[in-house]
């Protein structure tokens, strides 16, 4: 029969009724199986508007997470390509981690909840039904362990760029891992890789979003005063599947660049024009010593430039430290 989500794509484009015969004719099966079809999507919570003579129209699409709403909507050529969604899993980077010898490079992970979501230096990560965005990707570069953080930096990239393409929020860029708004954060990553003496098996990229969690409330206490969603921003609900989807269409143009690249140079204007602390006073949490500077872009490598006040000016290695803006969270 007909997949769904060649069908949902098909109704999207249109803007106006499209008939079944079209529909039939199209998919090359019967008009009762375009109807059936017609019939489980609404059953799915599509509205879907239905004039005789006419044809089909899809009125609206709810805040659906499934598999038919994400692949729909890719125009990747690998990414999220085999891809897997569930409604509810211990962690979507644990989960990825159990199929990784099997999976393709590009796989993706996504669910609707997470019962053990993991945040970054040991924390959790709440990830409640319904609300958020919880998805891993696996990927299989043939690159340096050294180099592997760099992905984290063009993960935020896709973020903040899908961010700000399916709502028009102002979505920025907090180096290395997370993605803010007004200053709040609304995304974390969470990058783990899996090594072998010297070379990268894998490396699995975590992301999750804050979507449409309806006021700061919604958060647990101790992330209230730093968390935002998408949703208390924009102050409408969001289509999680379509950002999932431009996530992944814009990581892989990305991604692509690195790959050939070897390095983040044909990314780093793009990237500077979203980092969020440009210009302004950062603390430098190292492990060998807290420092402050003036923060500036990134080199080609990933790593923040941070001037110092006898005008030395330090690189920041992703990997080992964090960094907070002088009065508070960026
Ligand atoms: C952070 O601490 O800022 C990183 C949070 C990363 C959370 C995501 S949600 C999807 C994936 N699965 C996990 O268990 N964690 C990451």
């Amino acid at each position: 029969m007909t997949d769904k989500a060649d069908l949902l794509a098909l109704l999207r484009e249109g803007t106006t009724y499209i008939s079944g015969q079209e529909l039939s004719e199209h998919f090359g099966v019967s008009r009762t199986a375009i109807w059936k079809a017609i019939r489980t999507l609404k059953e799915d919570g599509y509205e879907i508007e239905a004039v005789p003579n006419k044809g089909y129209r899809l009125v609206s699409t709810p805040d659906i997470m499934s598999y038919s709403e994400i692949s729909s909507r890719l125009g990747t050529g690998y990414v999220a390509r085999e891809l897997y969604y569930y409604d509810k899993v211990d962690s979507t980077n644990v989960r990825v981690r159990q199929i990784a010898d099997t999976a393709s490079d590009g796989t993706l992970v996504v669910s609707d909840m997470q019962e053990a979501g993991r945040g970054r230096r040991g924390r959790g990560w709440n990830s409640p039904a319904g609300t958020g965005i919880y998805m891993s990707l696996l990927l299989k570069p043939d690159i340096m362990p050294s180099d592997a953080p760099m992905i984290t930096l063009i993960m935020a990239l896709a973020v903040a760029g899908a961010i700000r393409n399916t709502t028009g929020l102002d979505a920025r860029i907090k180096w290395p891992n997370d993605v803010v708004i007004n200053g709040r954060k609304t995304c974390g990553i969470l990058t783990e890789m899996d090594m072998e003496s010297d070379y990268i098996r894998d490396v699995i990229v975590g992301v999750g979003i804050n979507v449409n969690q309806p006021d700061t409330g919604s958060f647990p206490e101790e992330i209230r005063g730093t968390a935002t969603s998408l949703k208390i921003e924009a102050g409408e609900t969001v289509r999680r599947s379509a950002l999932v989807a431009e996530v992944m269409n814009l990581f892989e143009g990305y991604y692509d660049s690195f790959l050939g690249n070897g390095d983040l140079s044909g990314l780093r204007q793009e990237y500077e024009k979203l980092l969020v602390s440009i210009g302004t006073e950062v603390r430098v949490l190292d492990p060998g010593g807290e420092y402050s500077g003036i923060s500036g872009g990134i080199d080609d490598r990933g790593e923040l430039l941070v001037k110092m006040p006898d005008g030395e000016v330090r690189t920041v290695y992703a990997g080992e430290v964090s960094v907070r803006g002088i009065y508070g969270y960026v």
